[in-house]
């Protein structure tokens, strides 16, 4: 029988390294949100292997005191969290010299875990959860805690790699290959379902990782700001007849959700100068994105909220107003009373609709966080019920004229998984998609994911806001107005990104940016660095992009030629992103849509000035792009053929594109109707 004495010995980084004895169970800050309990159906041998899993991390003299208080996190929070060997305090993405390490990309990618944990951004900082309801930069604190130690000793000849929010270890690589390797829920396709991936998460084998949350990148709800301000605005040219160069000047937007990524939905639409309405159950978020300025107003009677709105609208003044309820609420009320909603959505956590991302109409939010913690089958019955009811008044209001798109948040999905068939194309099943369109499908993937158009952004480690002015005035310089009206919208948003305070947490900007674009600007900002300008950056993009992310439901919702449930692209993106040599690369299941729904990945390039990022710049940033751009061209989009075309002549002799052939589809009508006779 091997010994735990030997195990211990056979280990040079451990748990214990930190911990010379059982740290005392940290306080629990009043005001700060907590995850609710999650459900728990493991049967009692699986309780028995859920806790033999999690002391798996624990030196064995703990053993005795620590089981029975794993066992109380498990029954009471339905997850070991591990709470005692989370920090004491506040934790923020500090300064990248204030972190140990053996190479800048260990201490790097502290900043950018403790950015995603940050209590100003994380929505349950305490369950390392940062946003999506859901999405954990790993699974429980001994995880957080080993993960820091290797990142402290890895040098540039290691790679790190985490499984699940598990440090498996480090393995020799060399400094031209990824620092840290990540995925996360990735299960075997007969298994990739949410009872299992329930069931597996309670174990303790896996971890959600959303996008940003278990890839370390997120940047707070700036994040989103850009492609939800592109969205909205591309909305209302879409539908509203708003001219190329106009705004939403005078039209009303309404939707729901202030959590992490739908909190810069009144941001985004004040940018666009529109007046936006936001529903939210949970006081202590519109709490948060009031103090911050991402709203403007908060009104709890939808009567107020409507009639402030007509006011701003008149006066052609952009405005955001929180409305503190059920967005189903508010919509019975504009129902009611006829009130013209322009452009309508949802941003609540619907892809995990009975898991407490949609609280349902006839509860408060205390009483959906107690009554999920009583009794989730109740639960269940209130959310399909207020799903029926919010399928219906969206309908009205379409029938009045609304333009109604689904967010990317699986809300049309859990409309259908409530019973309503008549959501479905076919009346039947989501095979041939949903009676209204989803925002990639008829706004970000063709006008922007096509072009490769998508959410580049950096984060400026120095946590210096002057090194961030300097990057936005160079991202700037490199941004031709005149090219296209995509270019047009992304100077704009750079030019009084500033301006608009928008940063939370670490200094960190987005800005949607094409292939070359982002090369250009990678290259650039790697410059400043060897000329001492500015710190160290670290470049990534959101996985919500052109070529990192298969989701039928969402990124890839606009592609037509049956691929949309193949997810060869986004592997192929993280295997390439590998292979050129980006620091971080990482791919997930799940997202923003829910398990077995999406594969997707982002990466992570840390810019130290040196040549060696300049050469992994110029092979990895356009593979990364382009690399959607020729999966779209060959699904036909024509936006994609066009720029693939452009691509080809551009690179010629280095990069080439395989563009598809059109056929005459009227020939092939015809000619099927005639031979299938
Ligand atoms: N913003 C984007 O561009 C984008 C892109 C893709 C997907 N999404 C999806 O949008 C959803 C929201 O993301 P998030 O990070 O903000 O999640 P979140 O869980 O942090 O926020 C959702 C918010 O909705 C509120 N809410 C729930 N039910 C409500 C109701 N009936 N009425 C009013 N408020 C209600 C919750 O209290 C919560 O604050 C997710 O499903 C995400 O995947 C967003």
């Amino acid at each position: 029988m091997i010994s735990n004495v030997d195990i211990s010995r056979s280990m040079t980084i451990k748990l214990e390294d930190i911990f010379d004895h059982l740290p005392e169970m940290p306080e629990f800050e009043e005001g700060i949100r907590r995850a609710p309990k999650r459900r728990f159906g493991l049967d009692r041998q699986e309780t028995e292997l859920a806790l033999i899993n999690a002391l798996r991390y624990i030196p064995e003299k703990w053993h005795q005191q620590l089981a029975p208080e794993f066992l109380n996190e498990l029954l009471t929070t339905g997850r070991i969290y591990g709470y005692r060997f989370r920090p004491a305090g506040k934790i923020t993405g500090r300064p990248i010299e204030t972190y140990g390490g053996s190479c800048i990309e260990g201490k790097a990618f502290q900043v950018m875990i403790d950015n995603n944990l940050d209590f100003d951004i994380a929505l349950y900082p305490y369950e390392l959860v940062t946003y999506g309801e859901t999405g954990q930069v790993c699974q429980n604190w001994m995880q957080y805690c080993l993960i820091k130690l290797y990142l402290e000793v890895m040098t540039r000849e290691q790679t790190l790699v985490v499984e699940s929010g598990h440090p498996v270890g480090l393995f020799r690589s060399s400094s031209d290959e990824p620092r840290v390797i990540i995925t996360n829920a990735i299960m075997v396709g007969m298994f990739d379902d949410q009872e299992n991936w329930n069931r597996a998460i309670a174990l303790g084998v896996a971890n959600y990782g959303q996008m940003t949350a278990g890839g370390w990148m997120y940047i707070g709800p700036q994040g989103i700001v850009h492609g939800t301000y592109g969205t909205i605005l591309n909305a209302g040219r879409l539908e509203l007849g708003i001219p190329e160069d106009g705004d939403m000047r005078g039209h009303l937007f309404v939707s729901s959700g202030l959590g992490g990524m739908s909190g810069a939905q009144g941001k985004a639409v004040e940018i666009a100068k529109g007046v936006g309405i936001i529903a939210e159950v949970d006081y202590s978020r519109i709490q948060t994105r009031f103090d911050q300025g991402w709203v403007t107003k908060i009104i709890d009677d939808p009567g107020k909220a409507f009639e402030v709105a007509r006011e701003y609208r008149e006066r052609e003044d952009p405005l955001a107003i929180a409305f503190n309820g059920n967005i189903v609420d508010l919509l019975e009320y504009a129902v009611e009373k006829d009130i013209r909603i322009d452009l309508l959505s949802d941003q609540t956590s619907c892809h995990v609709a009975y898991d407490g991302g949609y609280c349902p109409q006839g509860l408060d939010f205390g009483e959906r966080t107690e009554m999920l913690n009583n009794d989730s089958d109740e639960f269940r019955g209130y959310v399909d019920r207020s799903l029926r009811r919010h399928f219906e008044l969206v309908k009205t209001l379409v029938d009045r004229g609304t333009y109604f798109f689904d967010y990317g948040n699986s809300f049309l999905e859990a409309i259908y998984d409530a019973g309503v068939k008549e959501i479905c194309k076919n009346g039947r099943d989501p095979l041939n998609g949903f009676i209204f369109p989803s925002y990639v499908e008829d706004i970000m993937g063709p006008l922007m994911f096509d072009y490769g158009y998508g959410p580049f952004r950096w984060v400026c480690l120095s946590g210096k806001r002057e090194d961030l002015l300097k990057t936005d005035q160079a991202a700037m310089e490199r941004i031709d107005p005149e090219r296209r009206f995509q270019d047009r919208d992304n100077y704009i948003w750079i030019r009084d990104a500033d301006k608009n305070r928008l940063v939370v947490g670490t200094q960190a900007r987005i800005l949607y940016q094409d292939a070359s674009g982002r090369m250009n600007i990678a290259l650039k900002f790697n410059e400043m660095v060897r000329n001492r300008e500015i710190g160290p950056i670290m470049l990534g993009r959101d996985h919500h992009d052109t070529g990192g992310t298969d989701s039928p439901f969402r990124e890839t919702a606009n592609i037509k030629d049956g691929s949309n449930i193949m997810a060869d692209m986004a592997t192929q993106c993280f295997a390439g992103n590998a292979a050129r040599g980006m620091s971080l690369v990482s791919l997930h299941n799940g997202g923003g849509v829910g398990i077995g729904k999406a594969i997707n990945g982002g990466f992570g390039l840390v810019l130290d000035g040196s040549e060696r990022v300049d050469r992994i710049i110029k092979k990895a940033i356009p593979w990364d792009v382009m690399g959607g751009v020729a999966r779209r061209a060959w699904a036909r989009n024509e936006n994609s053929i066009r720029t693939g075309m452009e691509y080809n002549k551009d690179t010629a002799g280095k990069d080439h594109i395989t563009i598809p052939f059109i056929p005459d589809e009227g020939f092939i009508k015809e000619l099927v109707d005639k031979m299938s006779k």
